[in-house]
């Protein structure tokens, strides 16, 4: 079985430390750690204007360090943008928006966060910029400009109607055809998301140098390493092919659109972007000891063995040398069954290659927030404790640990281009500010009036504030806190082998086995249905955790009960 396979070969590229008693596995923060994903605009204003800035993460770095105990910070965008796309539109890559504060602001959050021993990942966004870099601008007001082949031009192309048209049938992820027309030159330039974003051209060495330039900027300030975004589509086809119709019509993205009608086969994926993630490896270690800067990339491929080969190929010292972690989204797209969720994490440990790295996301600024699109409260805390428990790196979306739902903004208000395209889509609801406290207007988000915020904070969400779940032993966000403290100091849960358990194991239920590097055991069980199950345990047991946090100090036998859409962490003989 695949399983076998993990479990018996901890294969993951590690210095030994020799300790008294024991051999205890020396691995980089990234696998043992947790990655806290922070949308700046709404997690906390410190200058009262209704917008999140870095100065107000500076402020909330006791509770990411200590309330909560995570080990890095992502944080989206924050750069000098018109702000179409919220900051994945860059208008200046070695800057910060006055919205959020100053290149000092950010020099001084970095410096508090290491003294905190919290890394700071930021995000890069090399597939396209904003139409306001001075790249582009350059780039369109003329075809003989210098930096014309930074973008990706083209002239038209006639039609099956007579007509001149766009290039090739390529569409973007925000509607419509990718190609925009540009009446200064009379060329279509591409952009896969918005028209105020073109697309690199990174088949022009010059824009790799210039954008890698840009990544060192903030590598010497001391950045950890970057989320890569849209890291899948920076290498086009270069011979512009139209893409395919999609057989099967079911997106993979779940646009619902006609974006869903093409296989992506010619604008993602392209193999040739393999070398560009080798040589952003080269430059990462260059910054590096011990592999501790890192990319995280935002790598939507939905073929499990080509996504993993984005860990790259083999090295002499048992690392790899493309990402250290290819963001995996599975789970974001599971049914919400034990056989569901199970298959994504089994088919995982199958397909990783030797030396790379497990991760899971179950919440980002790009979906609907967890406990709304799982259906329920009973459904988030079982989340949470499956994400903790597995083997791999868990990225935690700020606010799914208060239990925070999407916040229902209609189309017409969304300020999220998707939102306004694509009906249903919009992103608004789940970048809403983050409740710090339940009784002002604004949840303490900000001292300016709540008209004046950015966006809603959502009565409900309010009433899920910090200040109101602090002290509640029972709270969502106790069971984050109880599973973050656990997971720190289990060495099976944050460096332990994987495998699922069977037998007896009931319909409905998915159970597994943590084993650490010093034997200890620990088993994480998920009832998934509305009826009461018990699972028998491979040993004896306590029980260190009930996702209801009701249950205490138990024995378990060799026999664990669960209710309904309960899950329990059981450390075993
Ligand atoms: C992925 C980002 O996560 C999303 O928010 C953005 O709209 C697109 N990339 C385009 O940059
Ligand atoms: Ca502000």
């Amino acid at each position: 079985m695949a399983y076998r396979r993990f479990f018996c070969n901890l294969d993951l590229p590690s210095r030994t430390i020799e300790n008294r008693n024991s051999t205890i596995e020396h691995r980089p923060w990234w696998q043992t750690g947790v990655i806290y994903q922070i949308y700046p605009r709404s997690f906390f204003d410190a200058n009262g204007d209704g917008i999140g800035d870095l100065d107000g993460i500076r402020r909330k770095l006791d509770y990411c360090s200590g309330t909560l105990g995570v080990d890095a910070l992502w944080l989206s965008p924050f750069y000098p943008s018109p702000q179409k796309d919220f900051g994945y539109d860059v208008a200046d890559y070695t800057a910060v928006h006055s919205d959020y504060g100053t290149l000092a602001d950010f020099d001084r959050l970095l410096s508090e966060a290491h003294e905190r021993g919290l890394k700071i990942i930021l995000d890069f966004v090399p597939n396209h910029t904003s139409e306001e870099h001075d790249w582009f601008t350059e780039s369109r007001s003329s075809k003989d400009s210098d930096k014309r082949d930074w973008y990706i031009w083209k002239d038209p192309v006639e039609g099956p109607d007579g007509q001149p048209g766009p290039p090739n049938n390529w569409l973007s992820n925000f509607g419509g055809s990718a190609w925009e027309w540009d009446e200064t030159t009379e060329q279509y330039y591409l952009h896969l998301y918005l028209p105020g974003q073109p697309d690199l051209n990174w088949r022009n060495p010059e824009v790799q140098e210039a954008m890698f330039e840009q990544a060192r900027f903030w590598l010497e300030r001391g950045a950890d390493g970057f989320r890569i975004d849209v890291a899948h589509a920076i290498m086009k086809d270069p011979a512009f092919r139209d893409n395919p119709p999609n057989p099967s019509g079911e997106g993979f993205h779940k646009h619902r659109g006609a974006y869903d009608e093409q296989l992506h086969l010619y604008e993602e994926g392209h193999p040739d972007t393999h070398r560009v993630y080798r040589a952003f490896r080269r430059l990462l270690d260059g910054y590096s000891t011990d592999s501790d800067r890192i990319a995280l990339g935002e790598m939507h491929i939905y073929d499990r063995g080509e996504w993993a080969s984005y860990y790259g190929q083999p090295r002499a010292d048992g690392t790899r040398d493309e990402m250290h972690l290819p963001i995996n989204f599975a789970l974001l797209k599971a049914d919400w069954t034990a056989a569901g969720v199970r298959e994504i994490v089994d088919s995982l440990e199958a397909i990783l290659p030797r030396g790379a790295w497990p991760n899971y996301v179950l919440g980002n600024h790009d979906e609907p927030r967890l406990r709304t699109r799982l259906g329920g409260k009973d459904q988030a805390r079982q989340a949470a404790v499956l994400l903790l428990t597995l083997r791999g790196t868990p990225m935690l979306y700020y606010g799914d640990e208060l239990g925070l739902e999407e916040v229902e903004i209609p189309p017409e208000e969304q300020l999220d281009p998707w939102g306004q395209n694509v009906p249903g889509l919009g992103r608004d609801g789940c970048r809403t500010p983050m409740p710090w406290t339940s009784e002002s207007d604004t949840a303490g988000f900000s001292e300016a009036s709540p008209d004046q915020l950015w966006r809603p904070v959502g009565e409900a969400n309010r009433r899920r504030s910090v200040e109101a779940q602090i002290d509640d032993e029972t709270s969502v966000l106790a069971l984050y806190r109880r599973l973050l403290g656990l997971r720190r100091e289990t060495p099976a849960l944050h460096a332990g082998s994987y495998r699922p358990l069977d037998r007896g194991v009931p319909e409905g239920c998915f159970a597994y086995l943590r084993t650490g590097p010093d034997r200890d055991r620990v088993v994480a069980a998920i009832n998934f249905t509305d009826e009461a199950l018990t699972v028998p345990l491979p040993a004896e047991g306590a029980l260190l955790l009930s996702s209801r946090l009701d249950r205490r100090d138990e024995t378990t036998g060799e026999r664990l009960h669960l209710r309904p859409h309960e899950a329990a962490v059981v450390r075993i003989a």
